[in-house]
């Protein structure tokens, strides 16, 4: 039986995924910073365990409980959105480690074991944001950016060892935390100073009233199927909006 070890299974579409692979009858390992009672429910193929990516220890204590993964997703991210001018480095930094470092620091934990076996499969969830022009949100594209090259390089890198490394790209969603947590529960206009103001209203309502959307099984689905590729292809745009960017793209 397989194993995949998701990080941010906590909620969105990382509990969608843990659920996911568990209807598929793997073992799943979910990982989470903190462990939110009842969101999974454990069984005997389906363990919470503590990961925070941004703590090195507990990625080593992590993958030690795991034991041998087959696939690594991951998925923990933050948002951040606003003017570039306004957002303190210390902020910017924050999103780099978790969003990229945090990746790289996982993917670096697991792949002795995945070269030593002679397989394995790396997912890393980044974004729609990726795909498209999107202002407002200048470091959390650049911190979802060197996640696309990391990939795109490391999947060269891995494949003489019969280890794939895939990219998820993720539309916006309505139904996970992450909107919330962008805006911290408050009216996003006033993530905008003054003199950004009239033109970024636009923007954000431009945002707003699209009408597409992502669904977290879109996600869930997406990497399942990354997960199976034998085509050997890196990208998979996932739900309506993200895969209509990925055309016009
Ligand atoms: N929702 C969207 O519109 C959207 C669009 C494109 C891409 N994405 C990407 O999809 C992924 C999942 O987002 P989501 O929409 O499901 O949002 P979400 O509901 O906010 O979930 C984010 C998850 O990441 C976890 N996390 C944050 N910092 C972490 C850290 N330092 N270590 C470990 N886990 C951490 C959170 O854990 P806690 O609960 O402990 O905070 C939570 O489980 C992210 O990478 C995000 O960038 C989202």
């Amino acid at each position: 039986m397989k194993t995949v070890l998701i990080t941010g299974a906590s909620s969105g579409y990382g509990r969608a995924i843990a659920r996911h692979f568990h209807s598929q009858g793997w073992n799943v390992i979910a990982t989470t910073r903190t462990r939110p009672a009842g969101v999974l429910p454990e069984s005997g193929r389906l363990r919470v365990v503590e990961l925070d990516v941004t703590e090195p220890e507990t990625i080593v204590a992590a993958f030690e409980a795991a034991g041998s993964v087959d696939v690594l997703v991951n998925n923990a991210g933050v948002p951040s959105i606003g003017v570039f001018e306004g957002t303190p480095m210390a902020r910017v930094r924050e999103v780099f480690e978790t969003n990229t470092f945090g990746v790289m620091a996982t993917t670096q934990a697991v792949l002795p074991q995945f070269r030593e076996r002679g397989s394995g499969v790396v997912v890393n969830v980044t974004s729609s944001v990726v795909l498209g022009h999107m202002p407002l949100s200048a470091v959390y594209k650049a911190s979802k950016m060197a996640v696309e090259g990391f990939s795109a390089s490391l999947a060269l890198e891995l494949a003489p060892f019969g280890v794939q490394v895939k990219v998820v790209e993720p539309g916006a969603c309505l139904t996970t935390n992450f909107a919330a947590r962008a805006t911290n529960g408050g009216p996003v206009d006033e993530l905008v100073p003054e003199p950004y103001a009239p033109w970024a209203k636009s923007v954000m309502h431009d945002f707003a009233s699209q009408d597409l959307y992502t669904k977290e099984s879109d996600v869930a689905e997406t990497v399942w199927r990354a997960v199976h590729d034998t085509t050997g292809l890196l990208r998979f745009p996932a739900g309506a909006d993200a895969v209509r960017l990925a055309q016009a793209k």
